[in-house]
């Protein structure tokens, strides 16, 4: 299993971005390129960043009709990233699609992931809002068990779900989990957070980390706390 920990790079722009990873001398994350800086700086970002070595997520969650996602993967199937990710809200047929999109890459292929339920809901705000009546972790098993029979390598869950899904779908069904929160910090917009070392012991794949990393003070220290937490507790 390649557990690591991602970076996620939510800043407004190519300045800000390539200033905080200059912070990081002797370390080369795995980081996470999200819609906020995609949108603004497009693909050069992506090739700059990982021409500075960086293996990346590209975030950008995509959710339309079959044709259309099909039509995005391959235009994002040209960047030399690691890791993408859609909505398994799109249904069975359009992640299906996604996932043939990219075998005309071969080995070059990304890890293509699933977003099952969003880590800033909960079970009231599915129910309340959306209408979804089913309890969470059932929601985001069933989303795993289309995602996996759509072909994708995994799903992004909260990692309080990622044990349900690998005994449901196996260890090689990937676990990419946000929400990661220190014991002595605030949530934010996160509902359903843990710590690193408990996502850890519920045998999450990969971490994804933003502002518990991004707003400190040392972003280097905290970065190197998740990785001995996390990675080589
Ligand atoms: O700052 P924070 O650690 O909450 O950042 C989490 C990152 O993970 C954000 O970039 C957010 O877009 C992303 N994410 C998430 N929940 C998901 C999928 C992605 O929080 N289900």
């Amino acid at each position: 299993m390649a557990r690591d920990v991602i970076v996620a790079l939510d800043f407004p722009g190519r300045s800000e971005a390539l200033g905080f990873l200059d912070r990081f001398k002797a370390d080369k994350p795995f980081v996470k390129i999200g819609m906020e800086l995609f949108y603004r700086e497009g693909q050069d970002m992506v090739r700059e960043i990982a021409m500075r070595g960086h293996r990346i997520f590209l975030d950008l969650k995509l959710h339309d009709i079959p044709n259309t996602v099909a039509g995005a993967i391959r235009s994002l199937g040209q960047l030399d990233v690691d890791m993408i990710n859609l909505h398994a809200g799109g249904g069975v047929q359009m992640m299906r699609g996604a996932s043939e999109a990219l075998s005309a890459l071969g080995s070059r292929k990304p890890l293509l992931i699933a977003v099952t339920v969003l880590t800033s809901l909960d079970e009231a705000a599915l129910r309340r809002e959306l209408l979804v009546s089913q309890p969470l972790k059932q929601t985001v098993l069933r989303y795993a068990q289309n995602a996996k029979e759509a072909g994708l390598d995994g799903v992004v869950c909260s990692p309080l779900e990622a044990k349900g899904v690998h005994e449901a779908f196996g260890q090689d069904f990937i676990t990419v989990t946000p929400g990661i929160r220190f014991a002595d910090a605030h949530k934010g917009d996160q509902q359903r957070v843990t710590t690193p070392r408990e996502a850890r012991a519920l045998g999450t794949d990969y971490i994804v980390v933003g502002r518990p990393i991004t707003r400190a003070q040392d972003p280097v220290e905290v970065y190197r706390r998740c990785l001995s937490d996390f990675v080589n507790p």
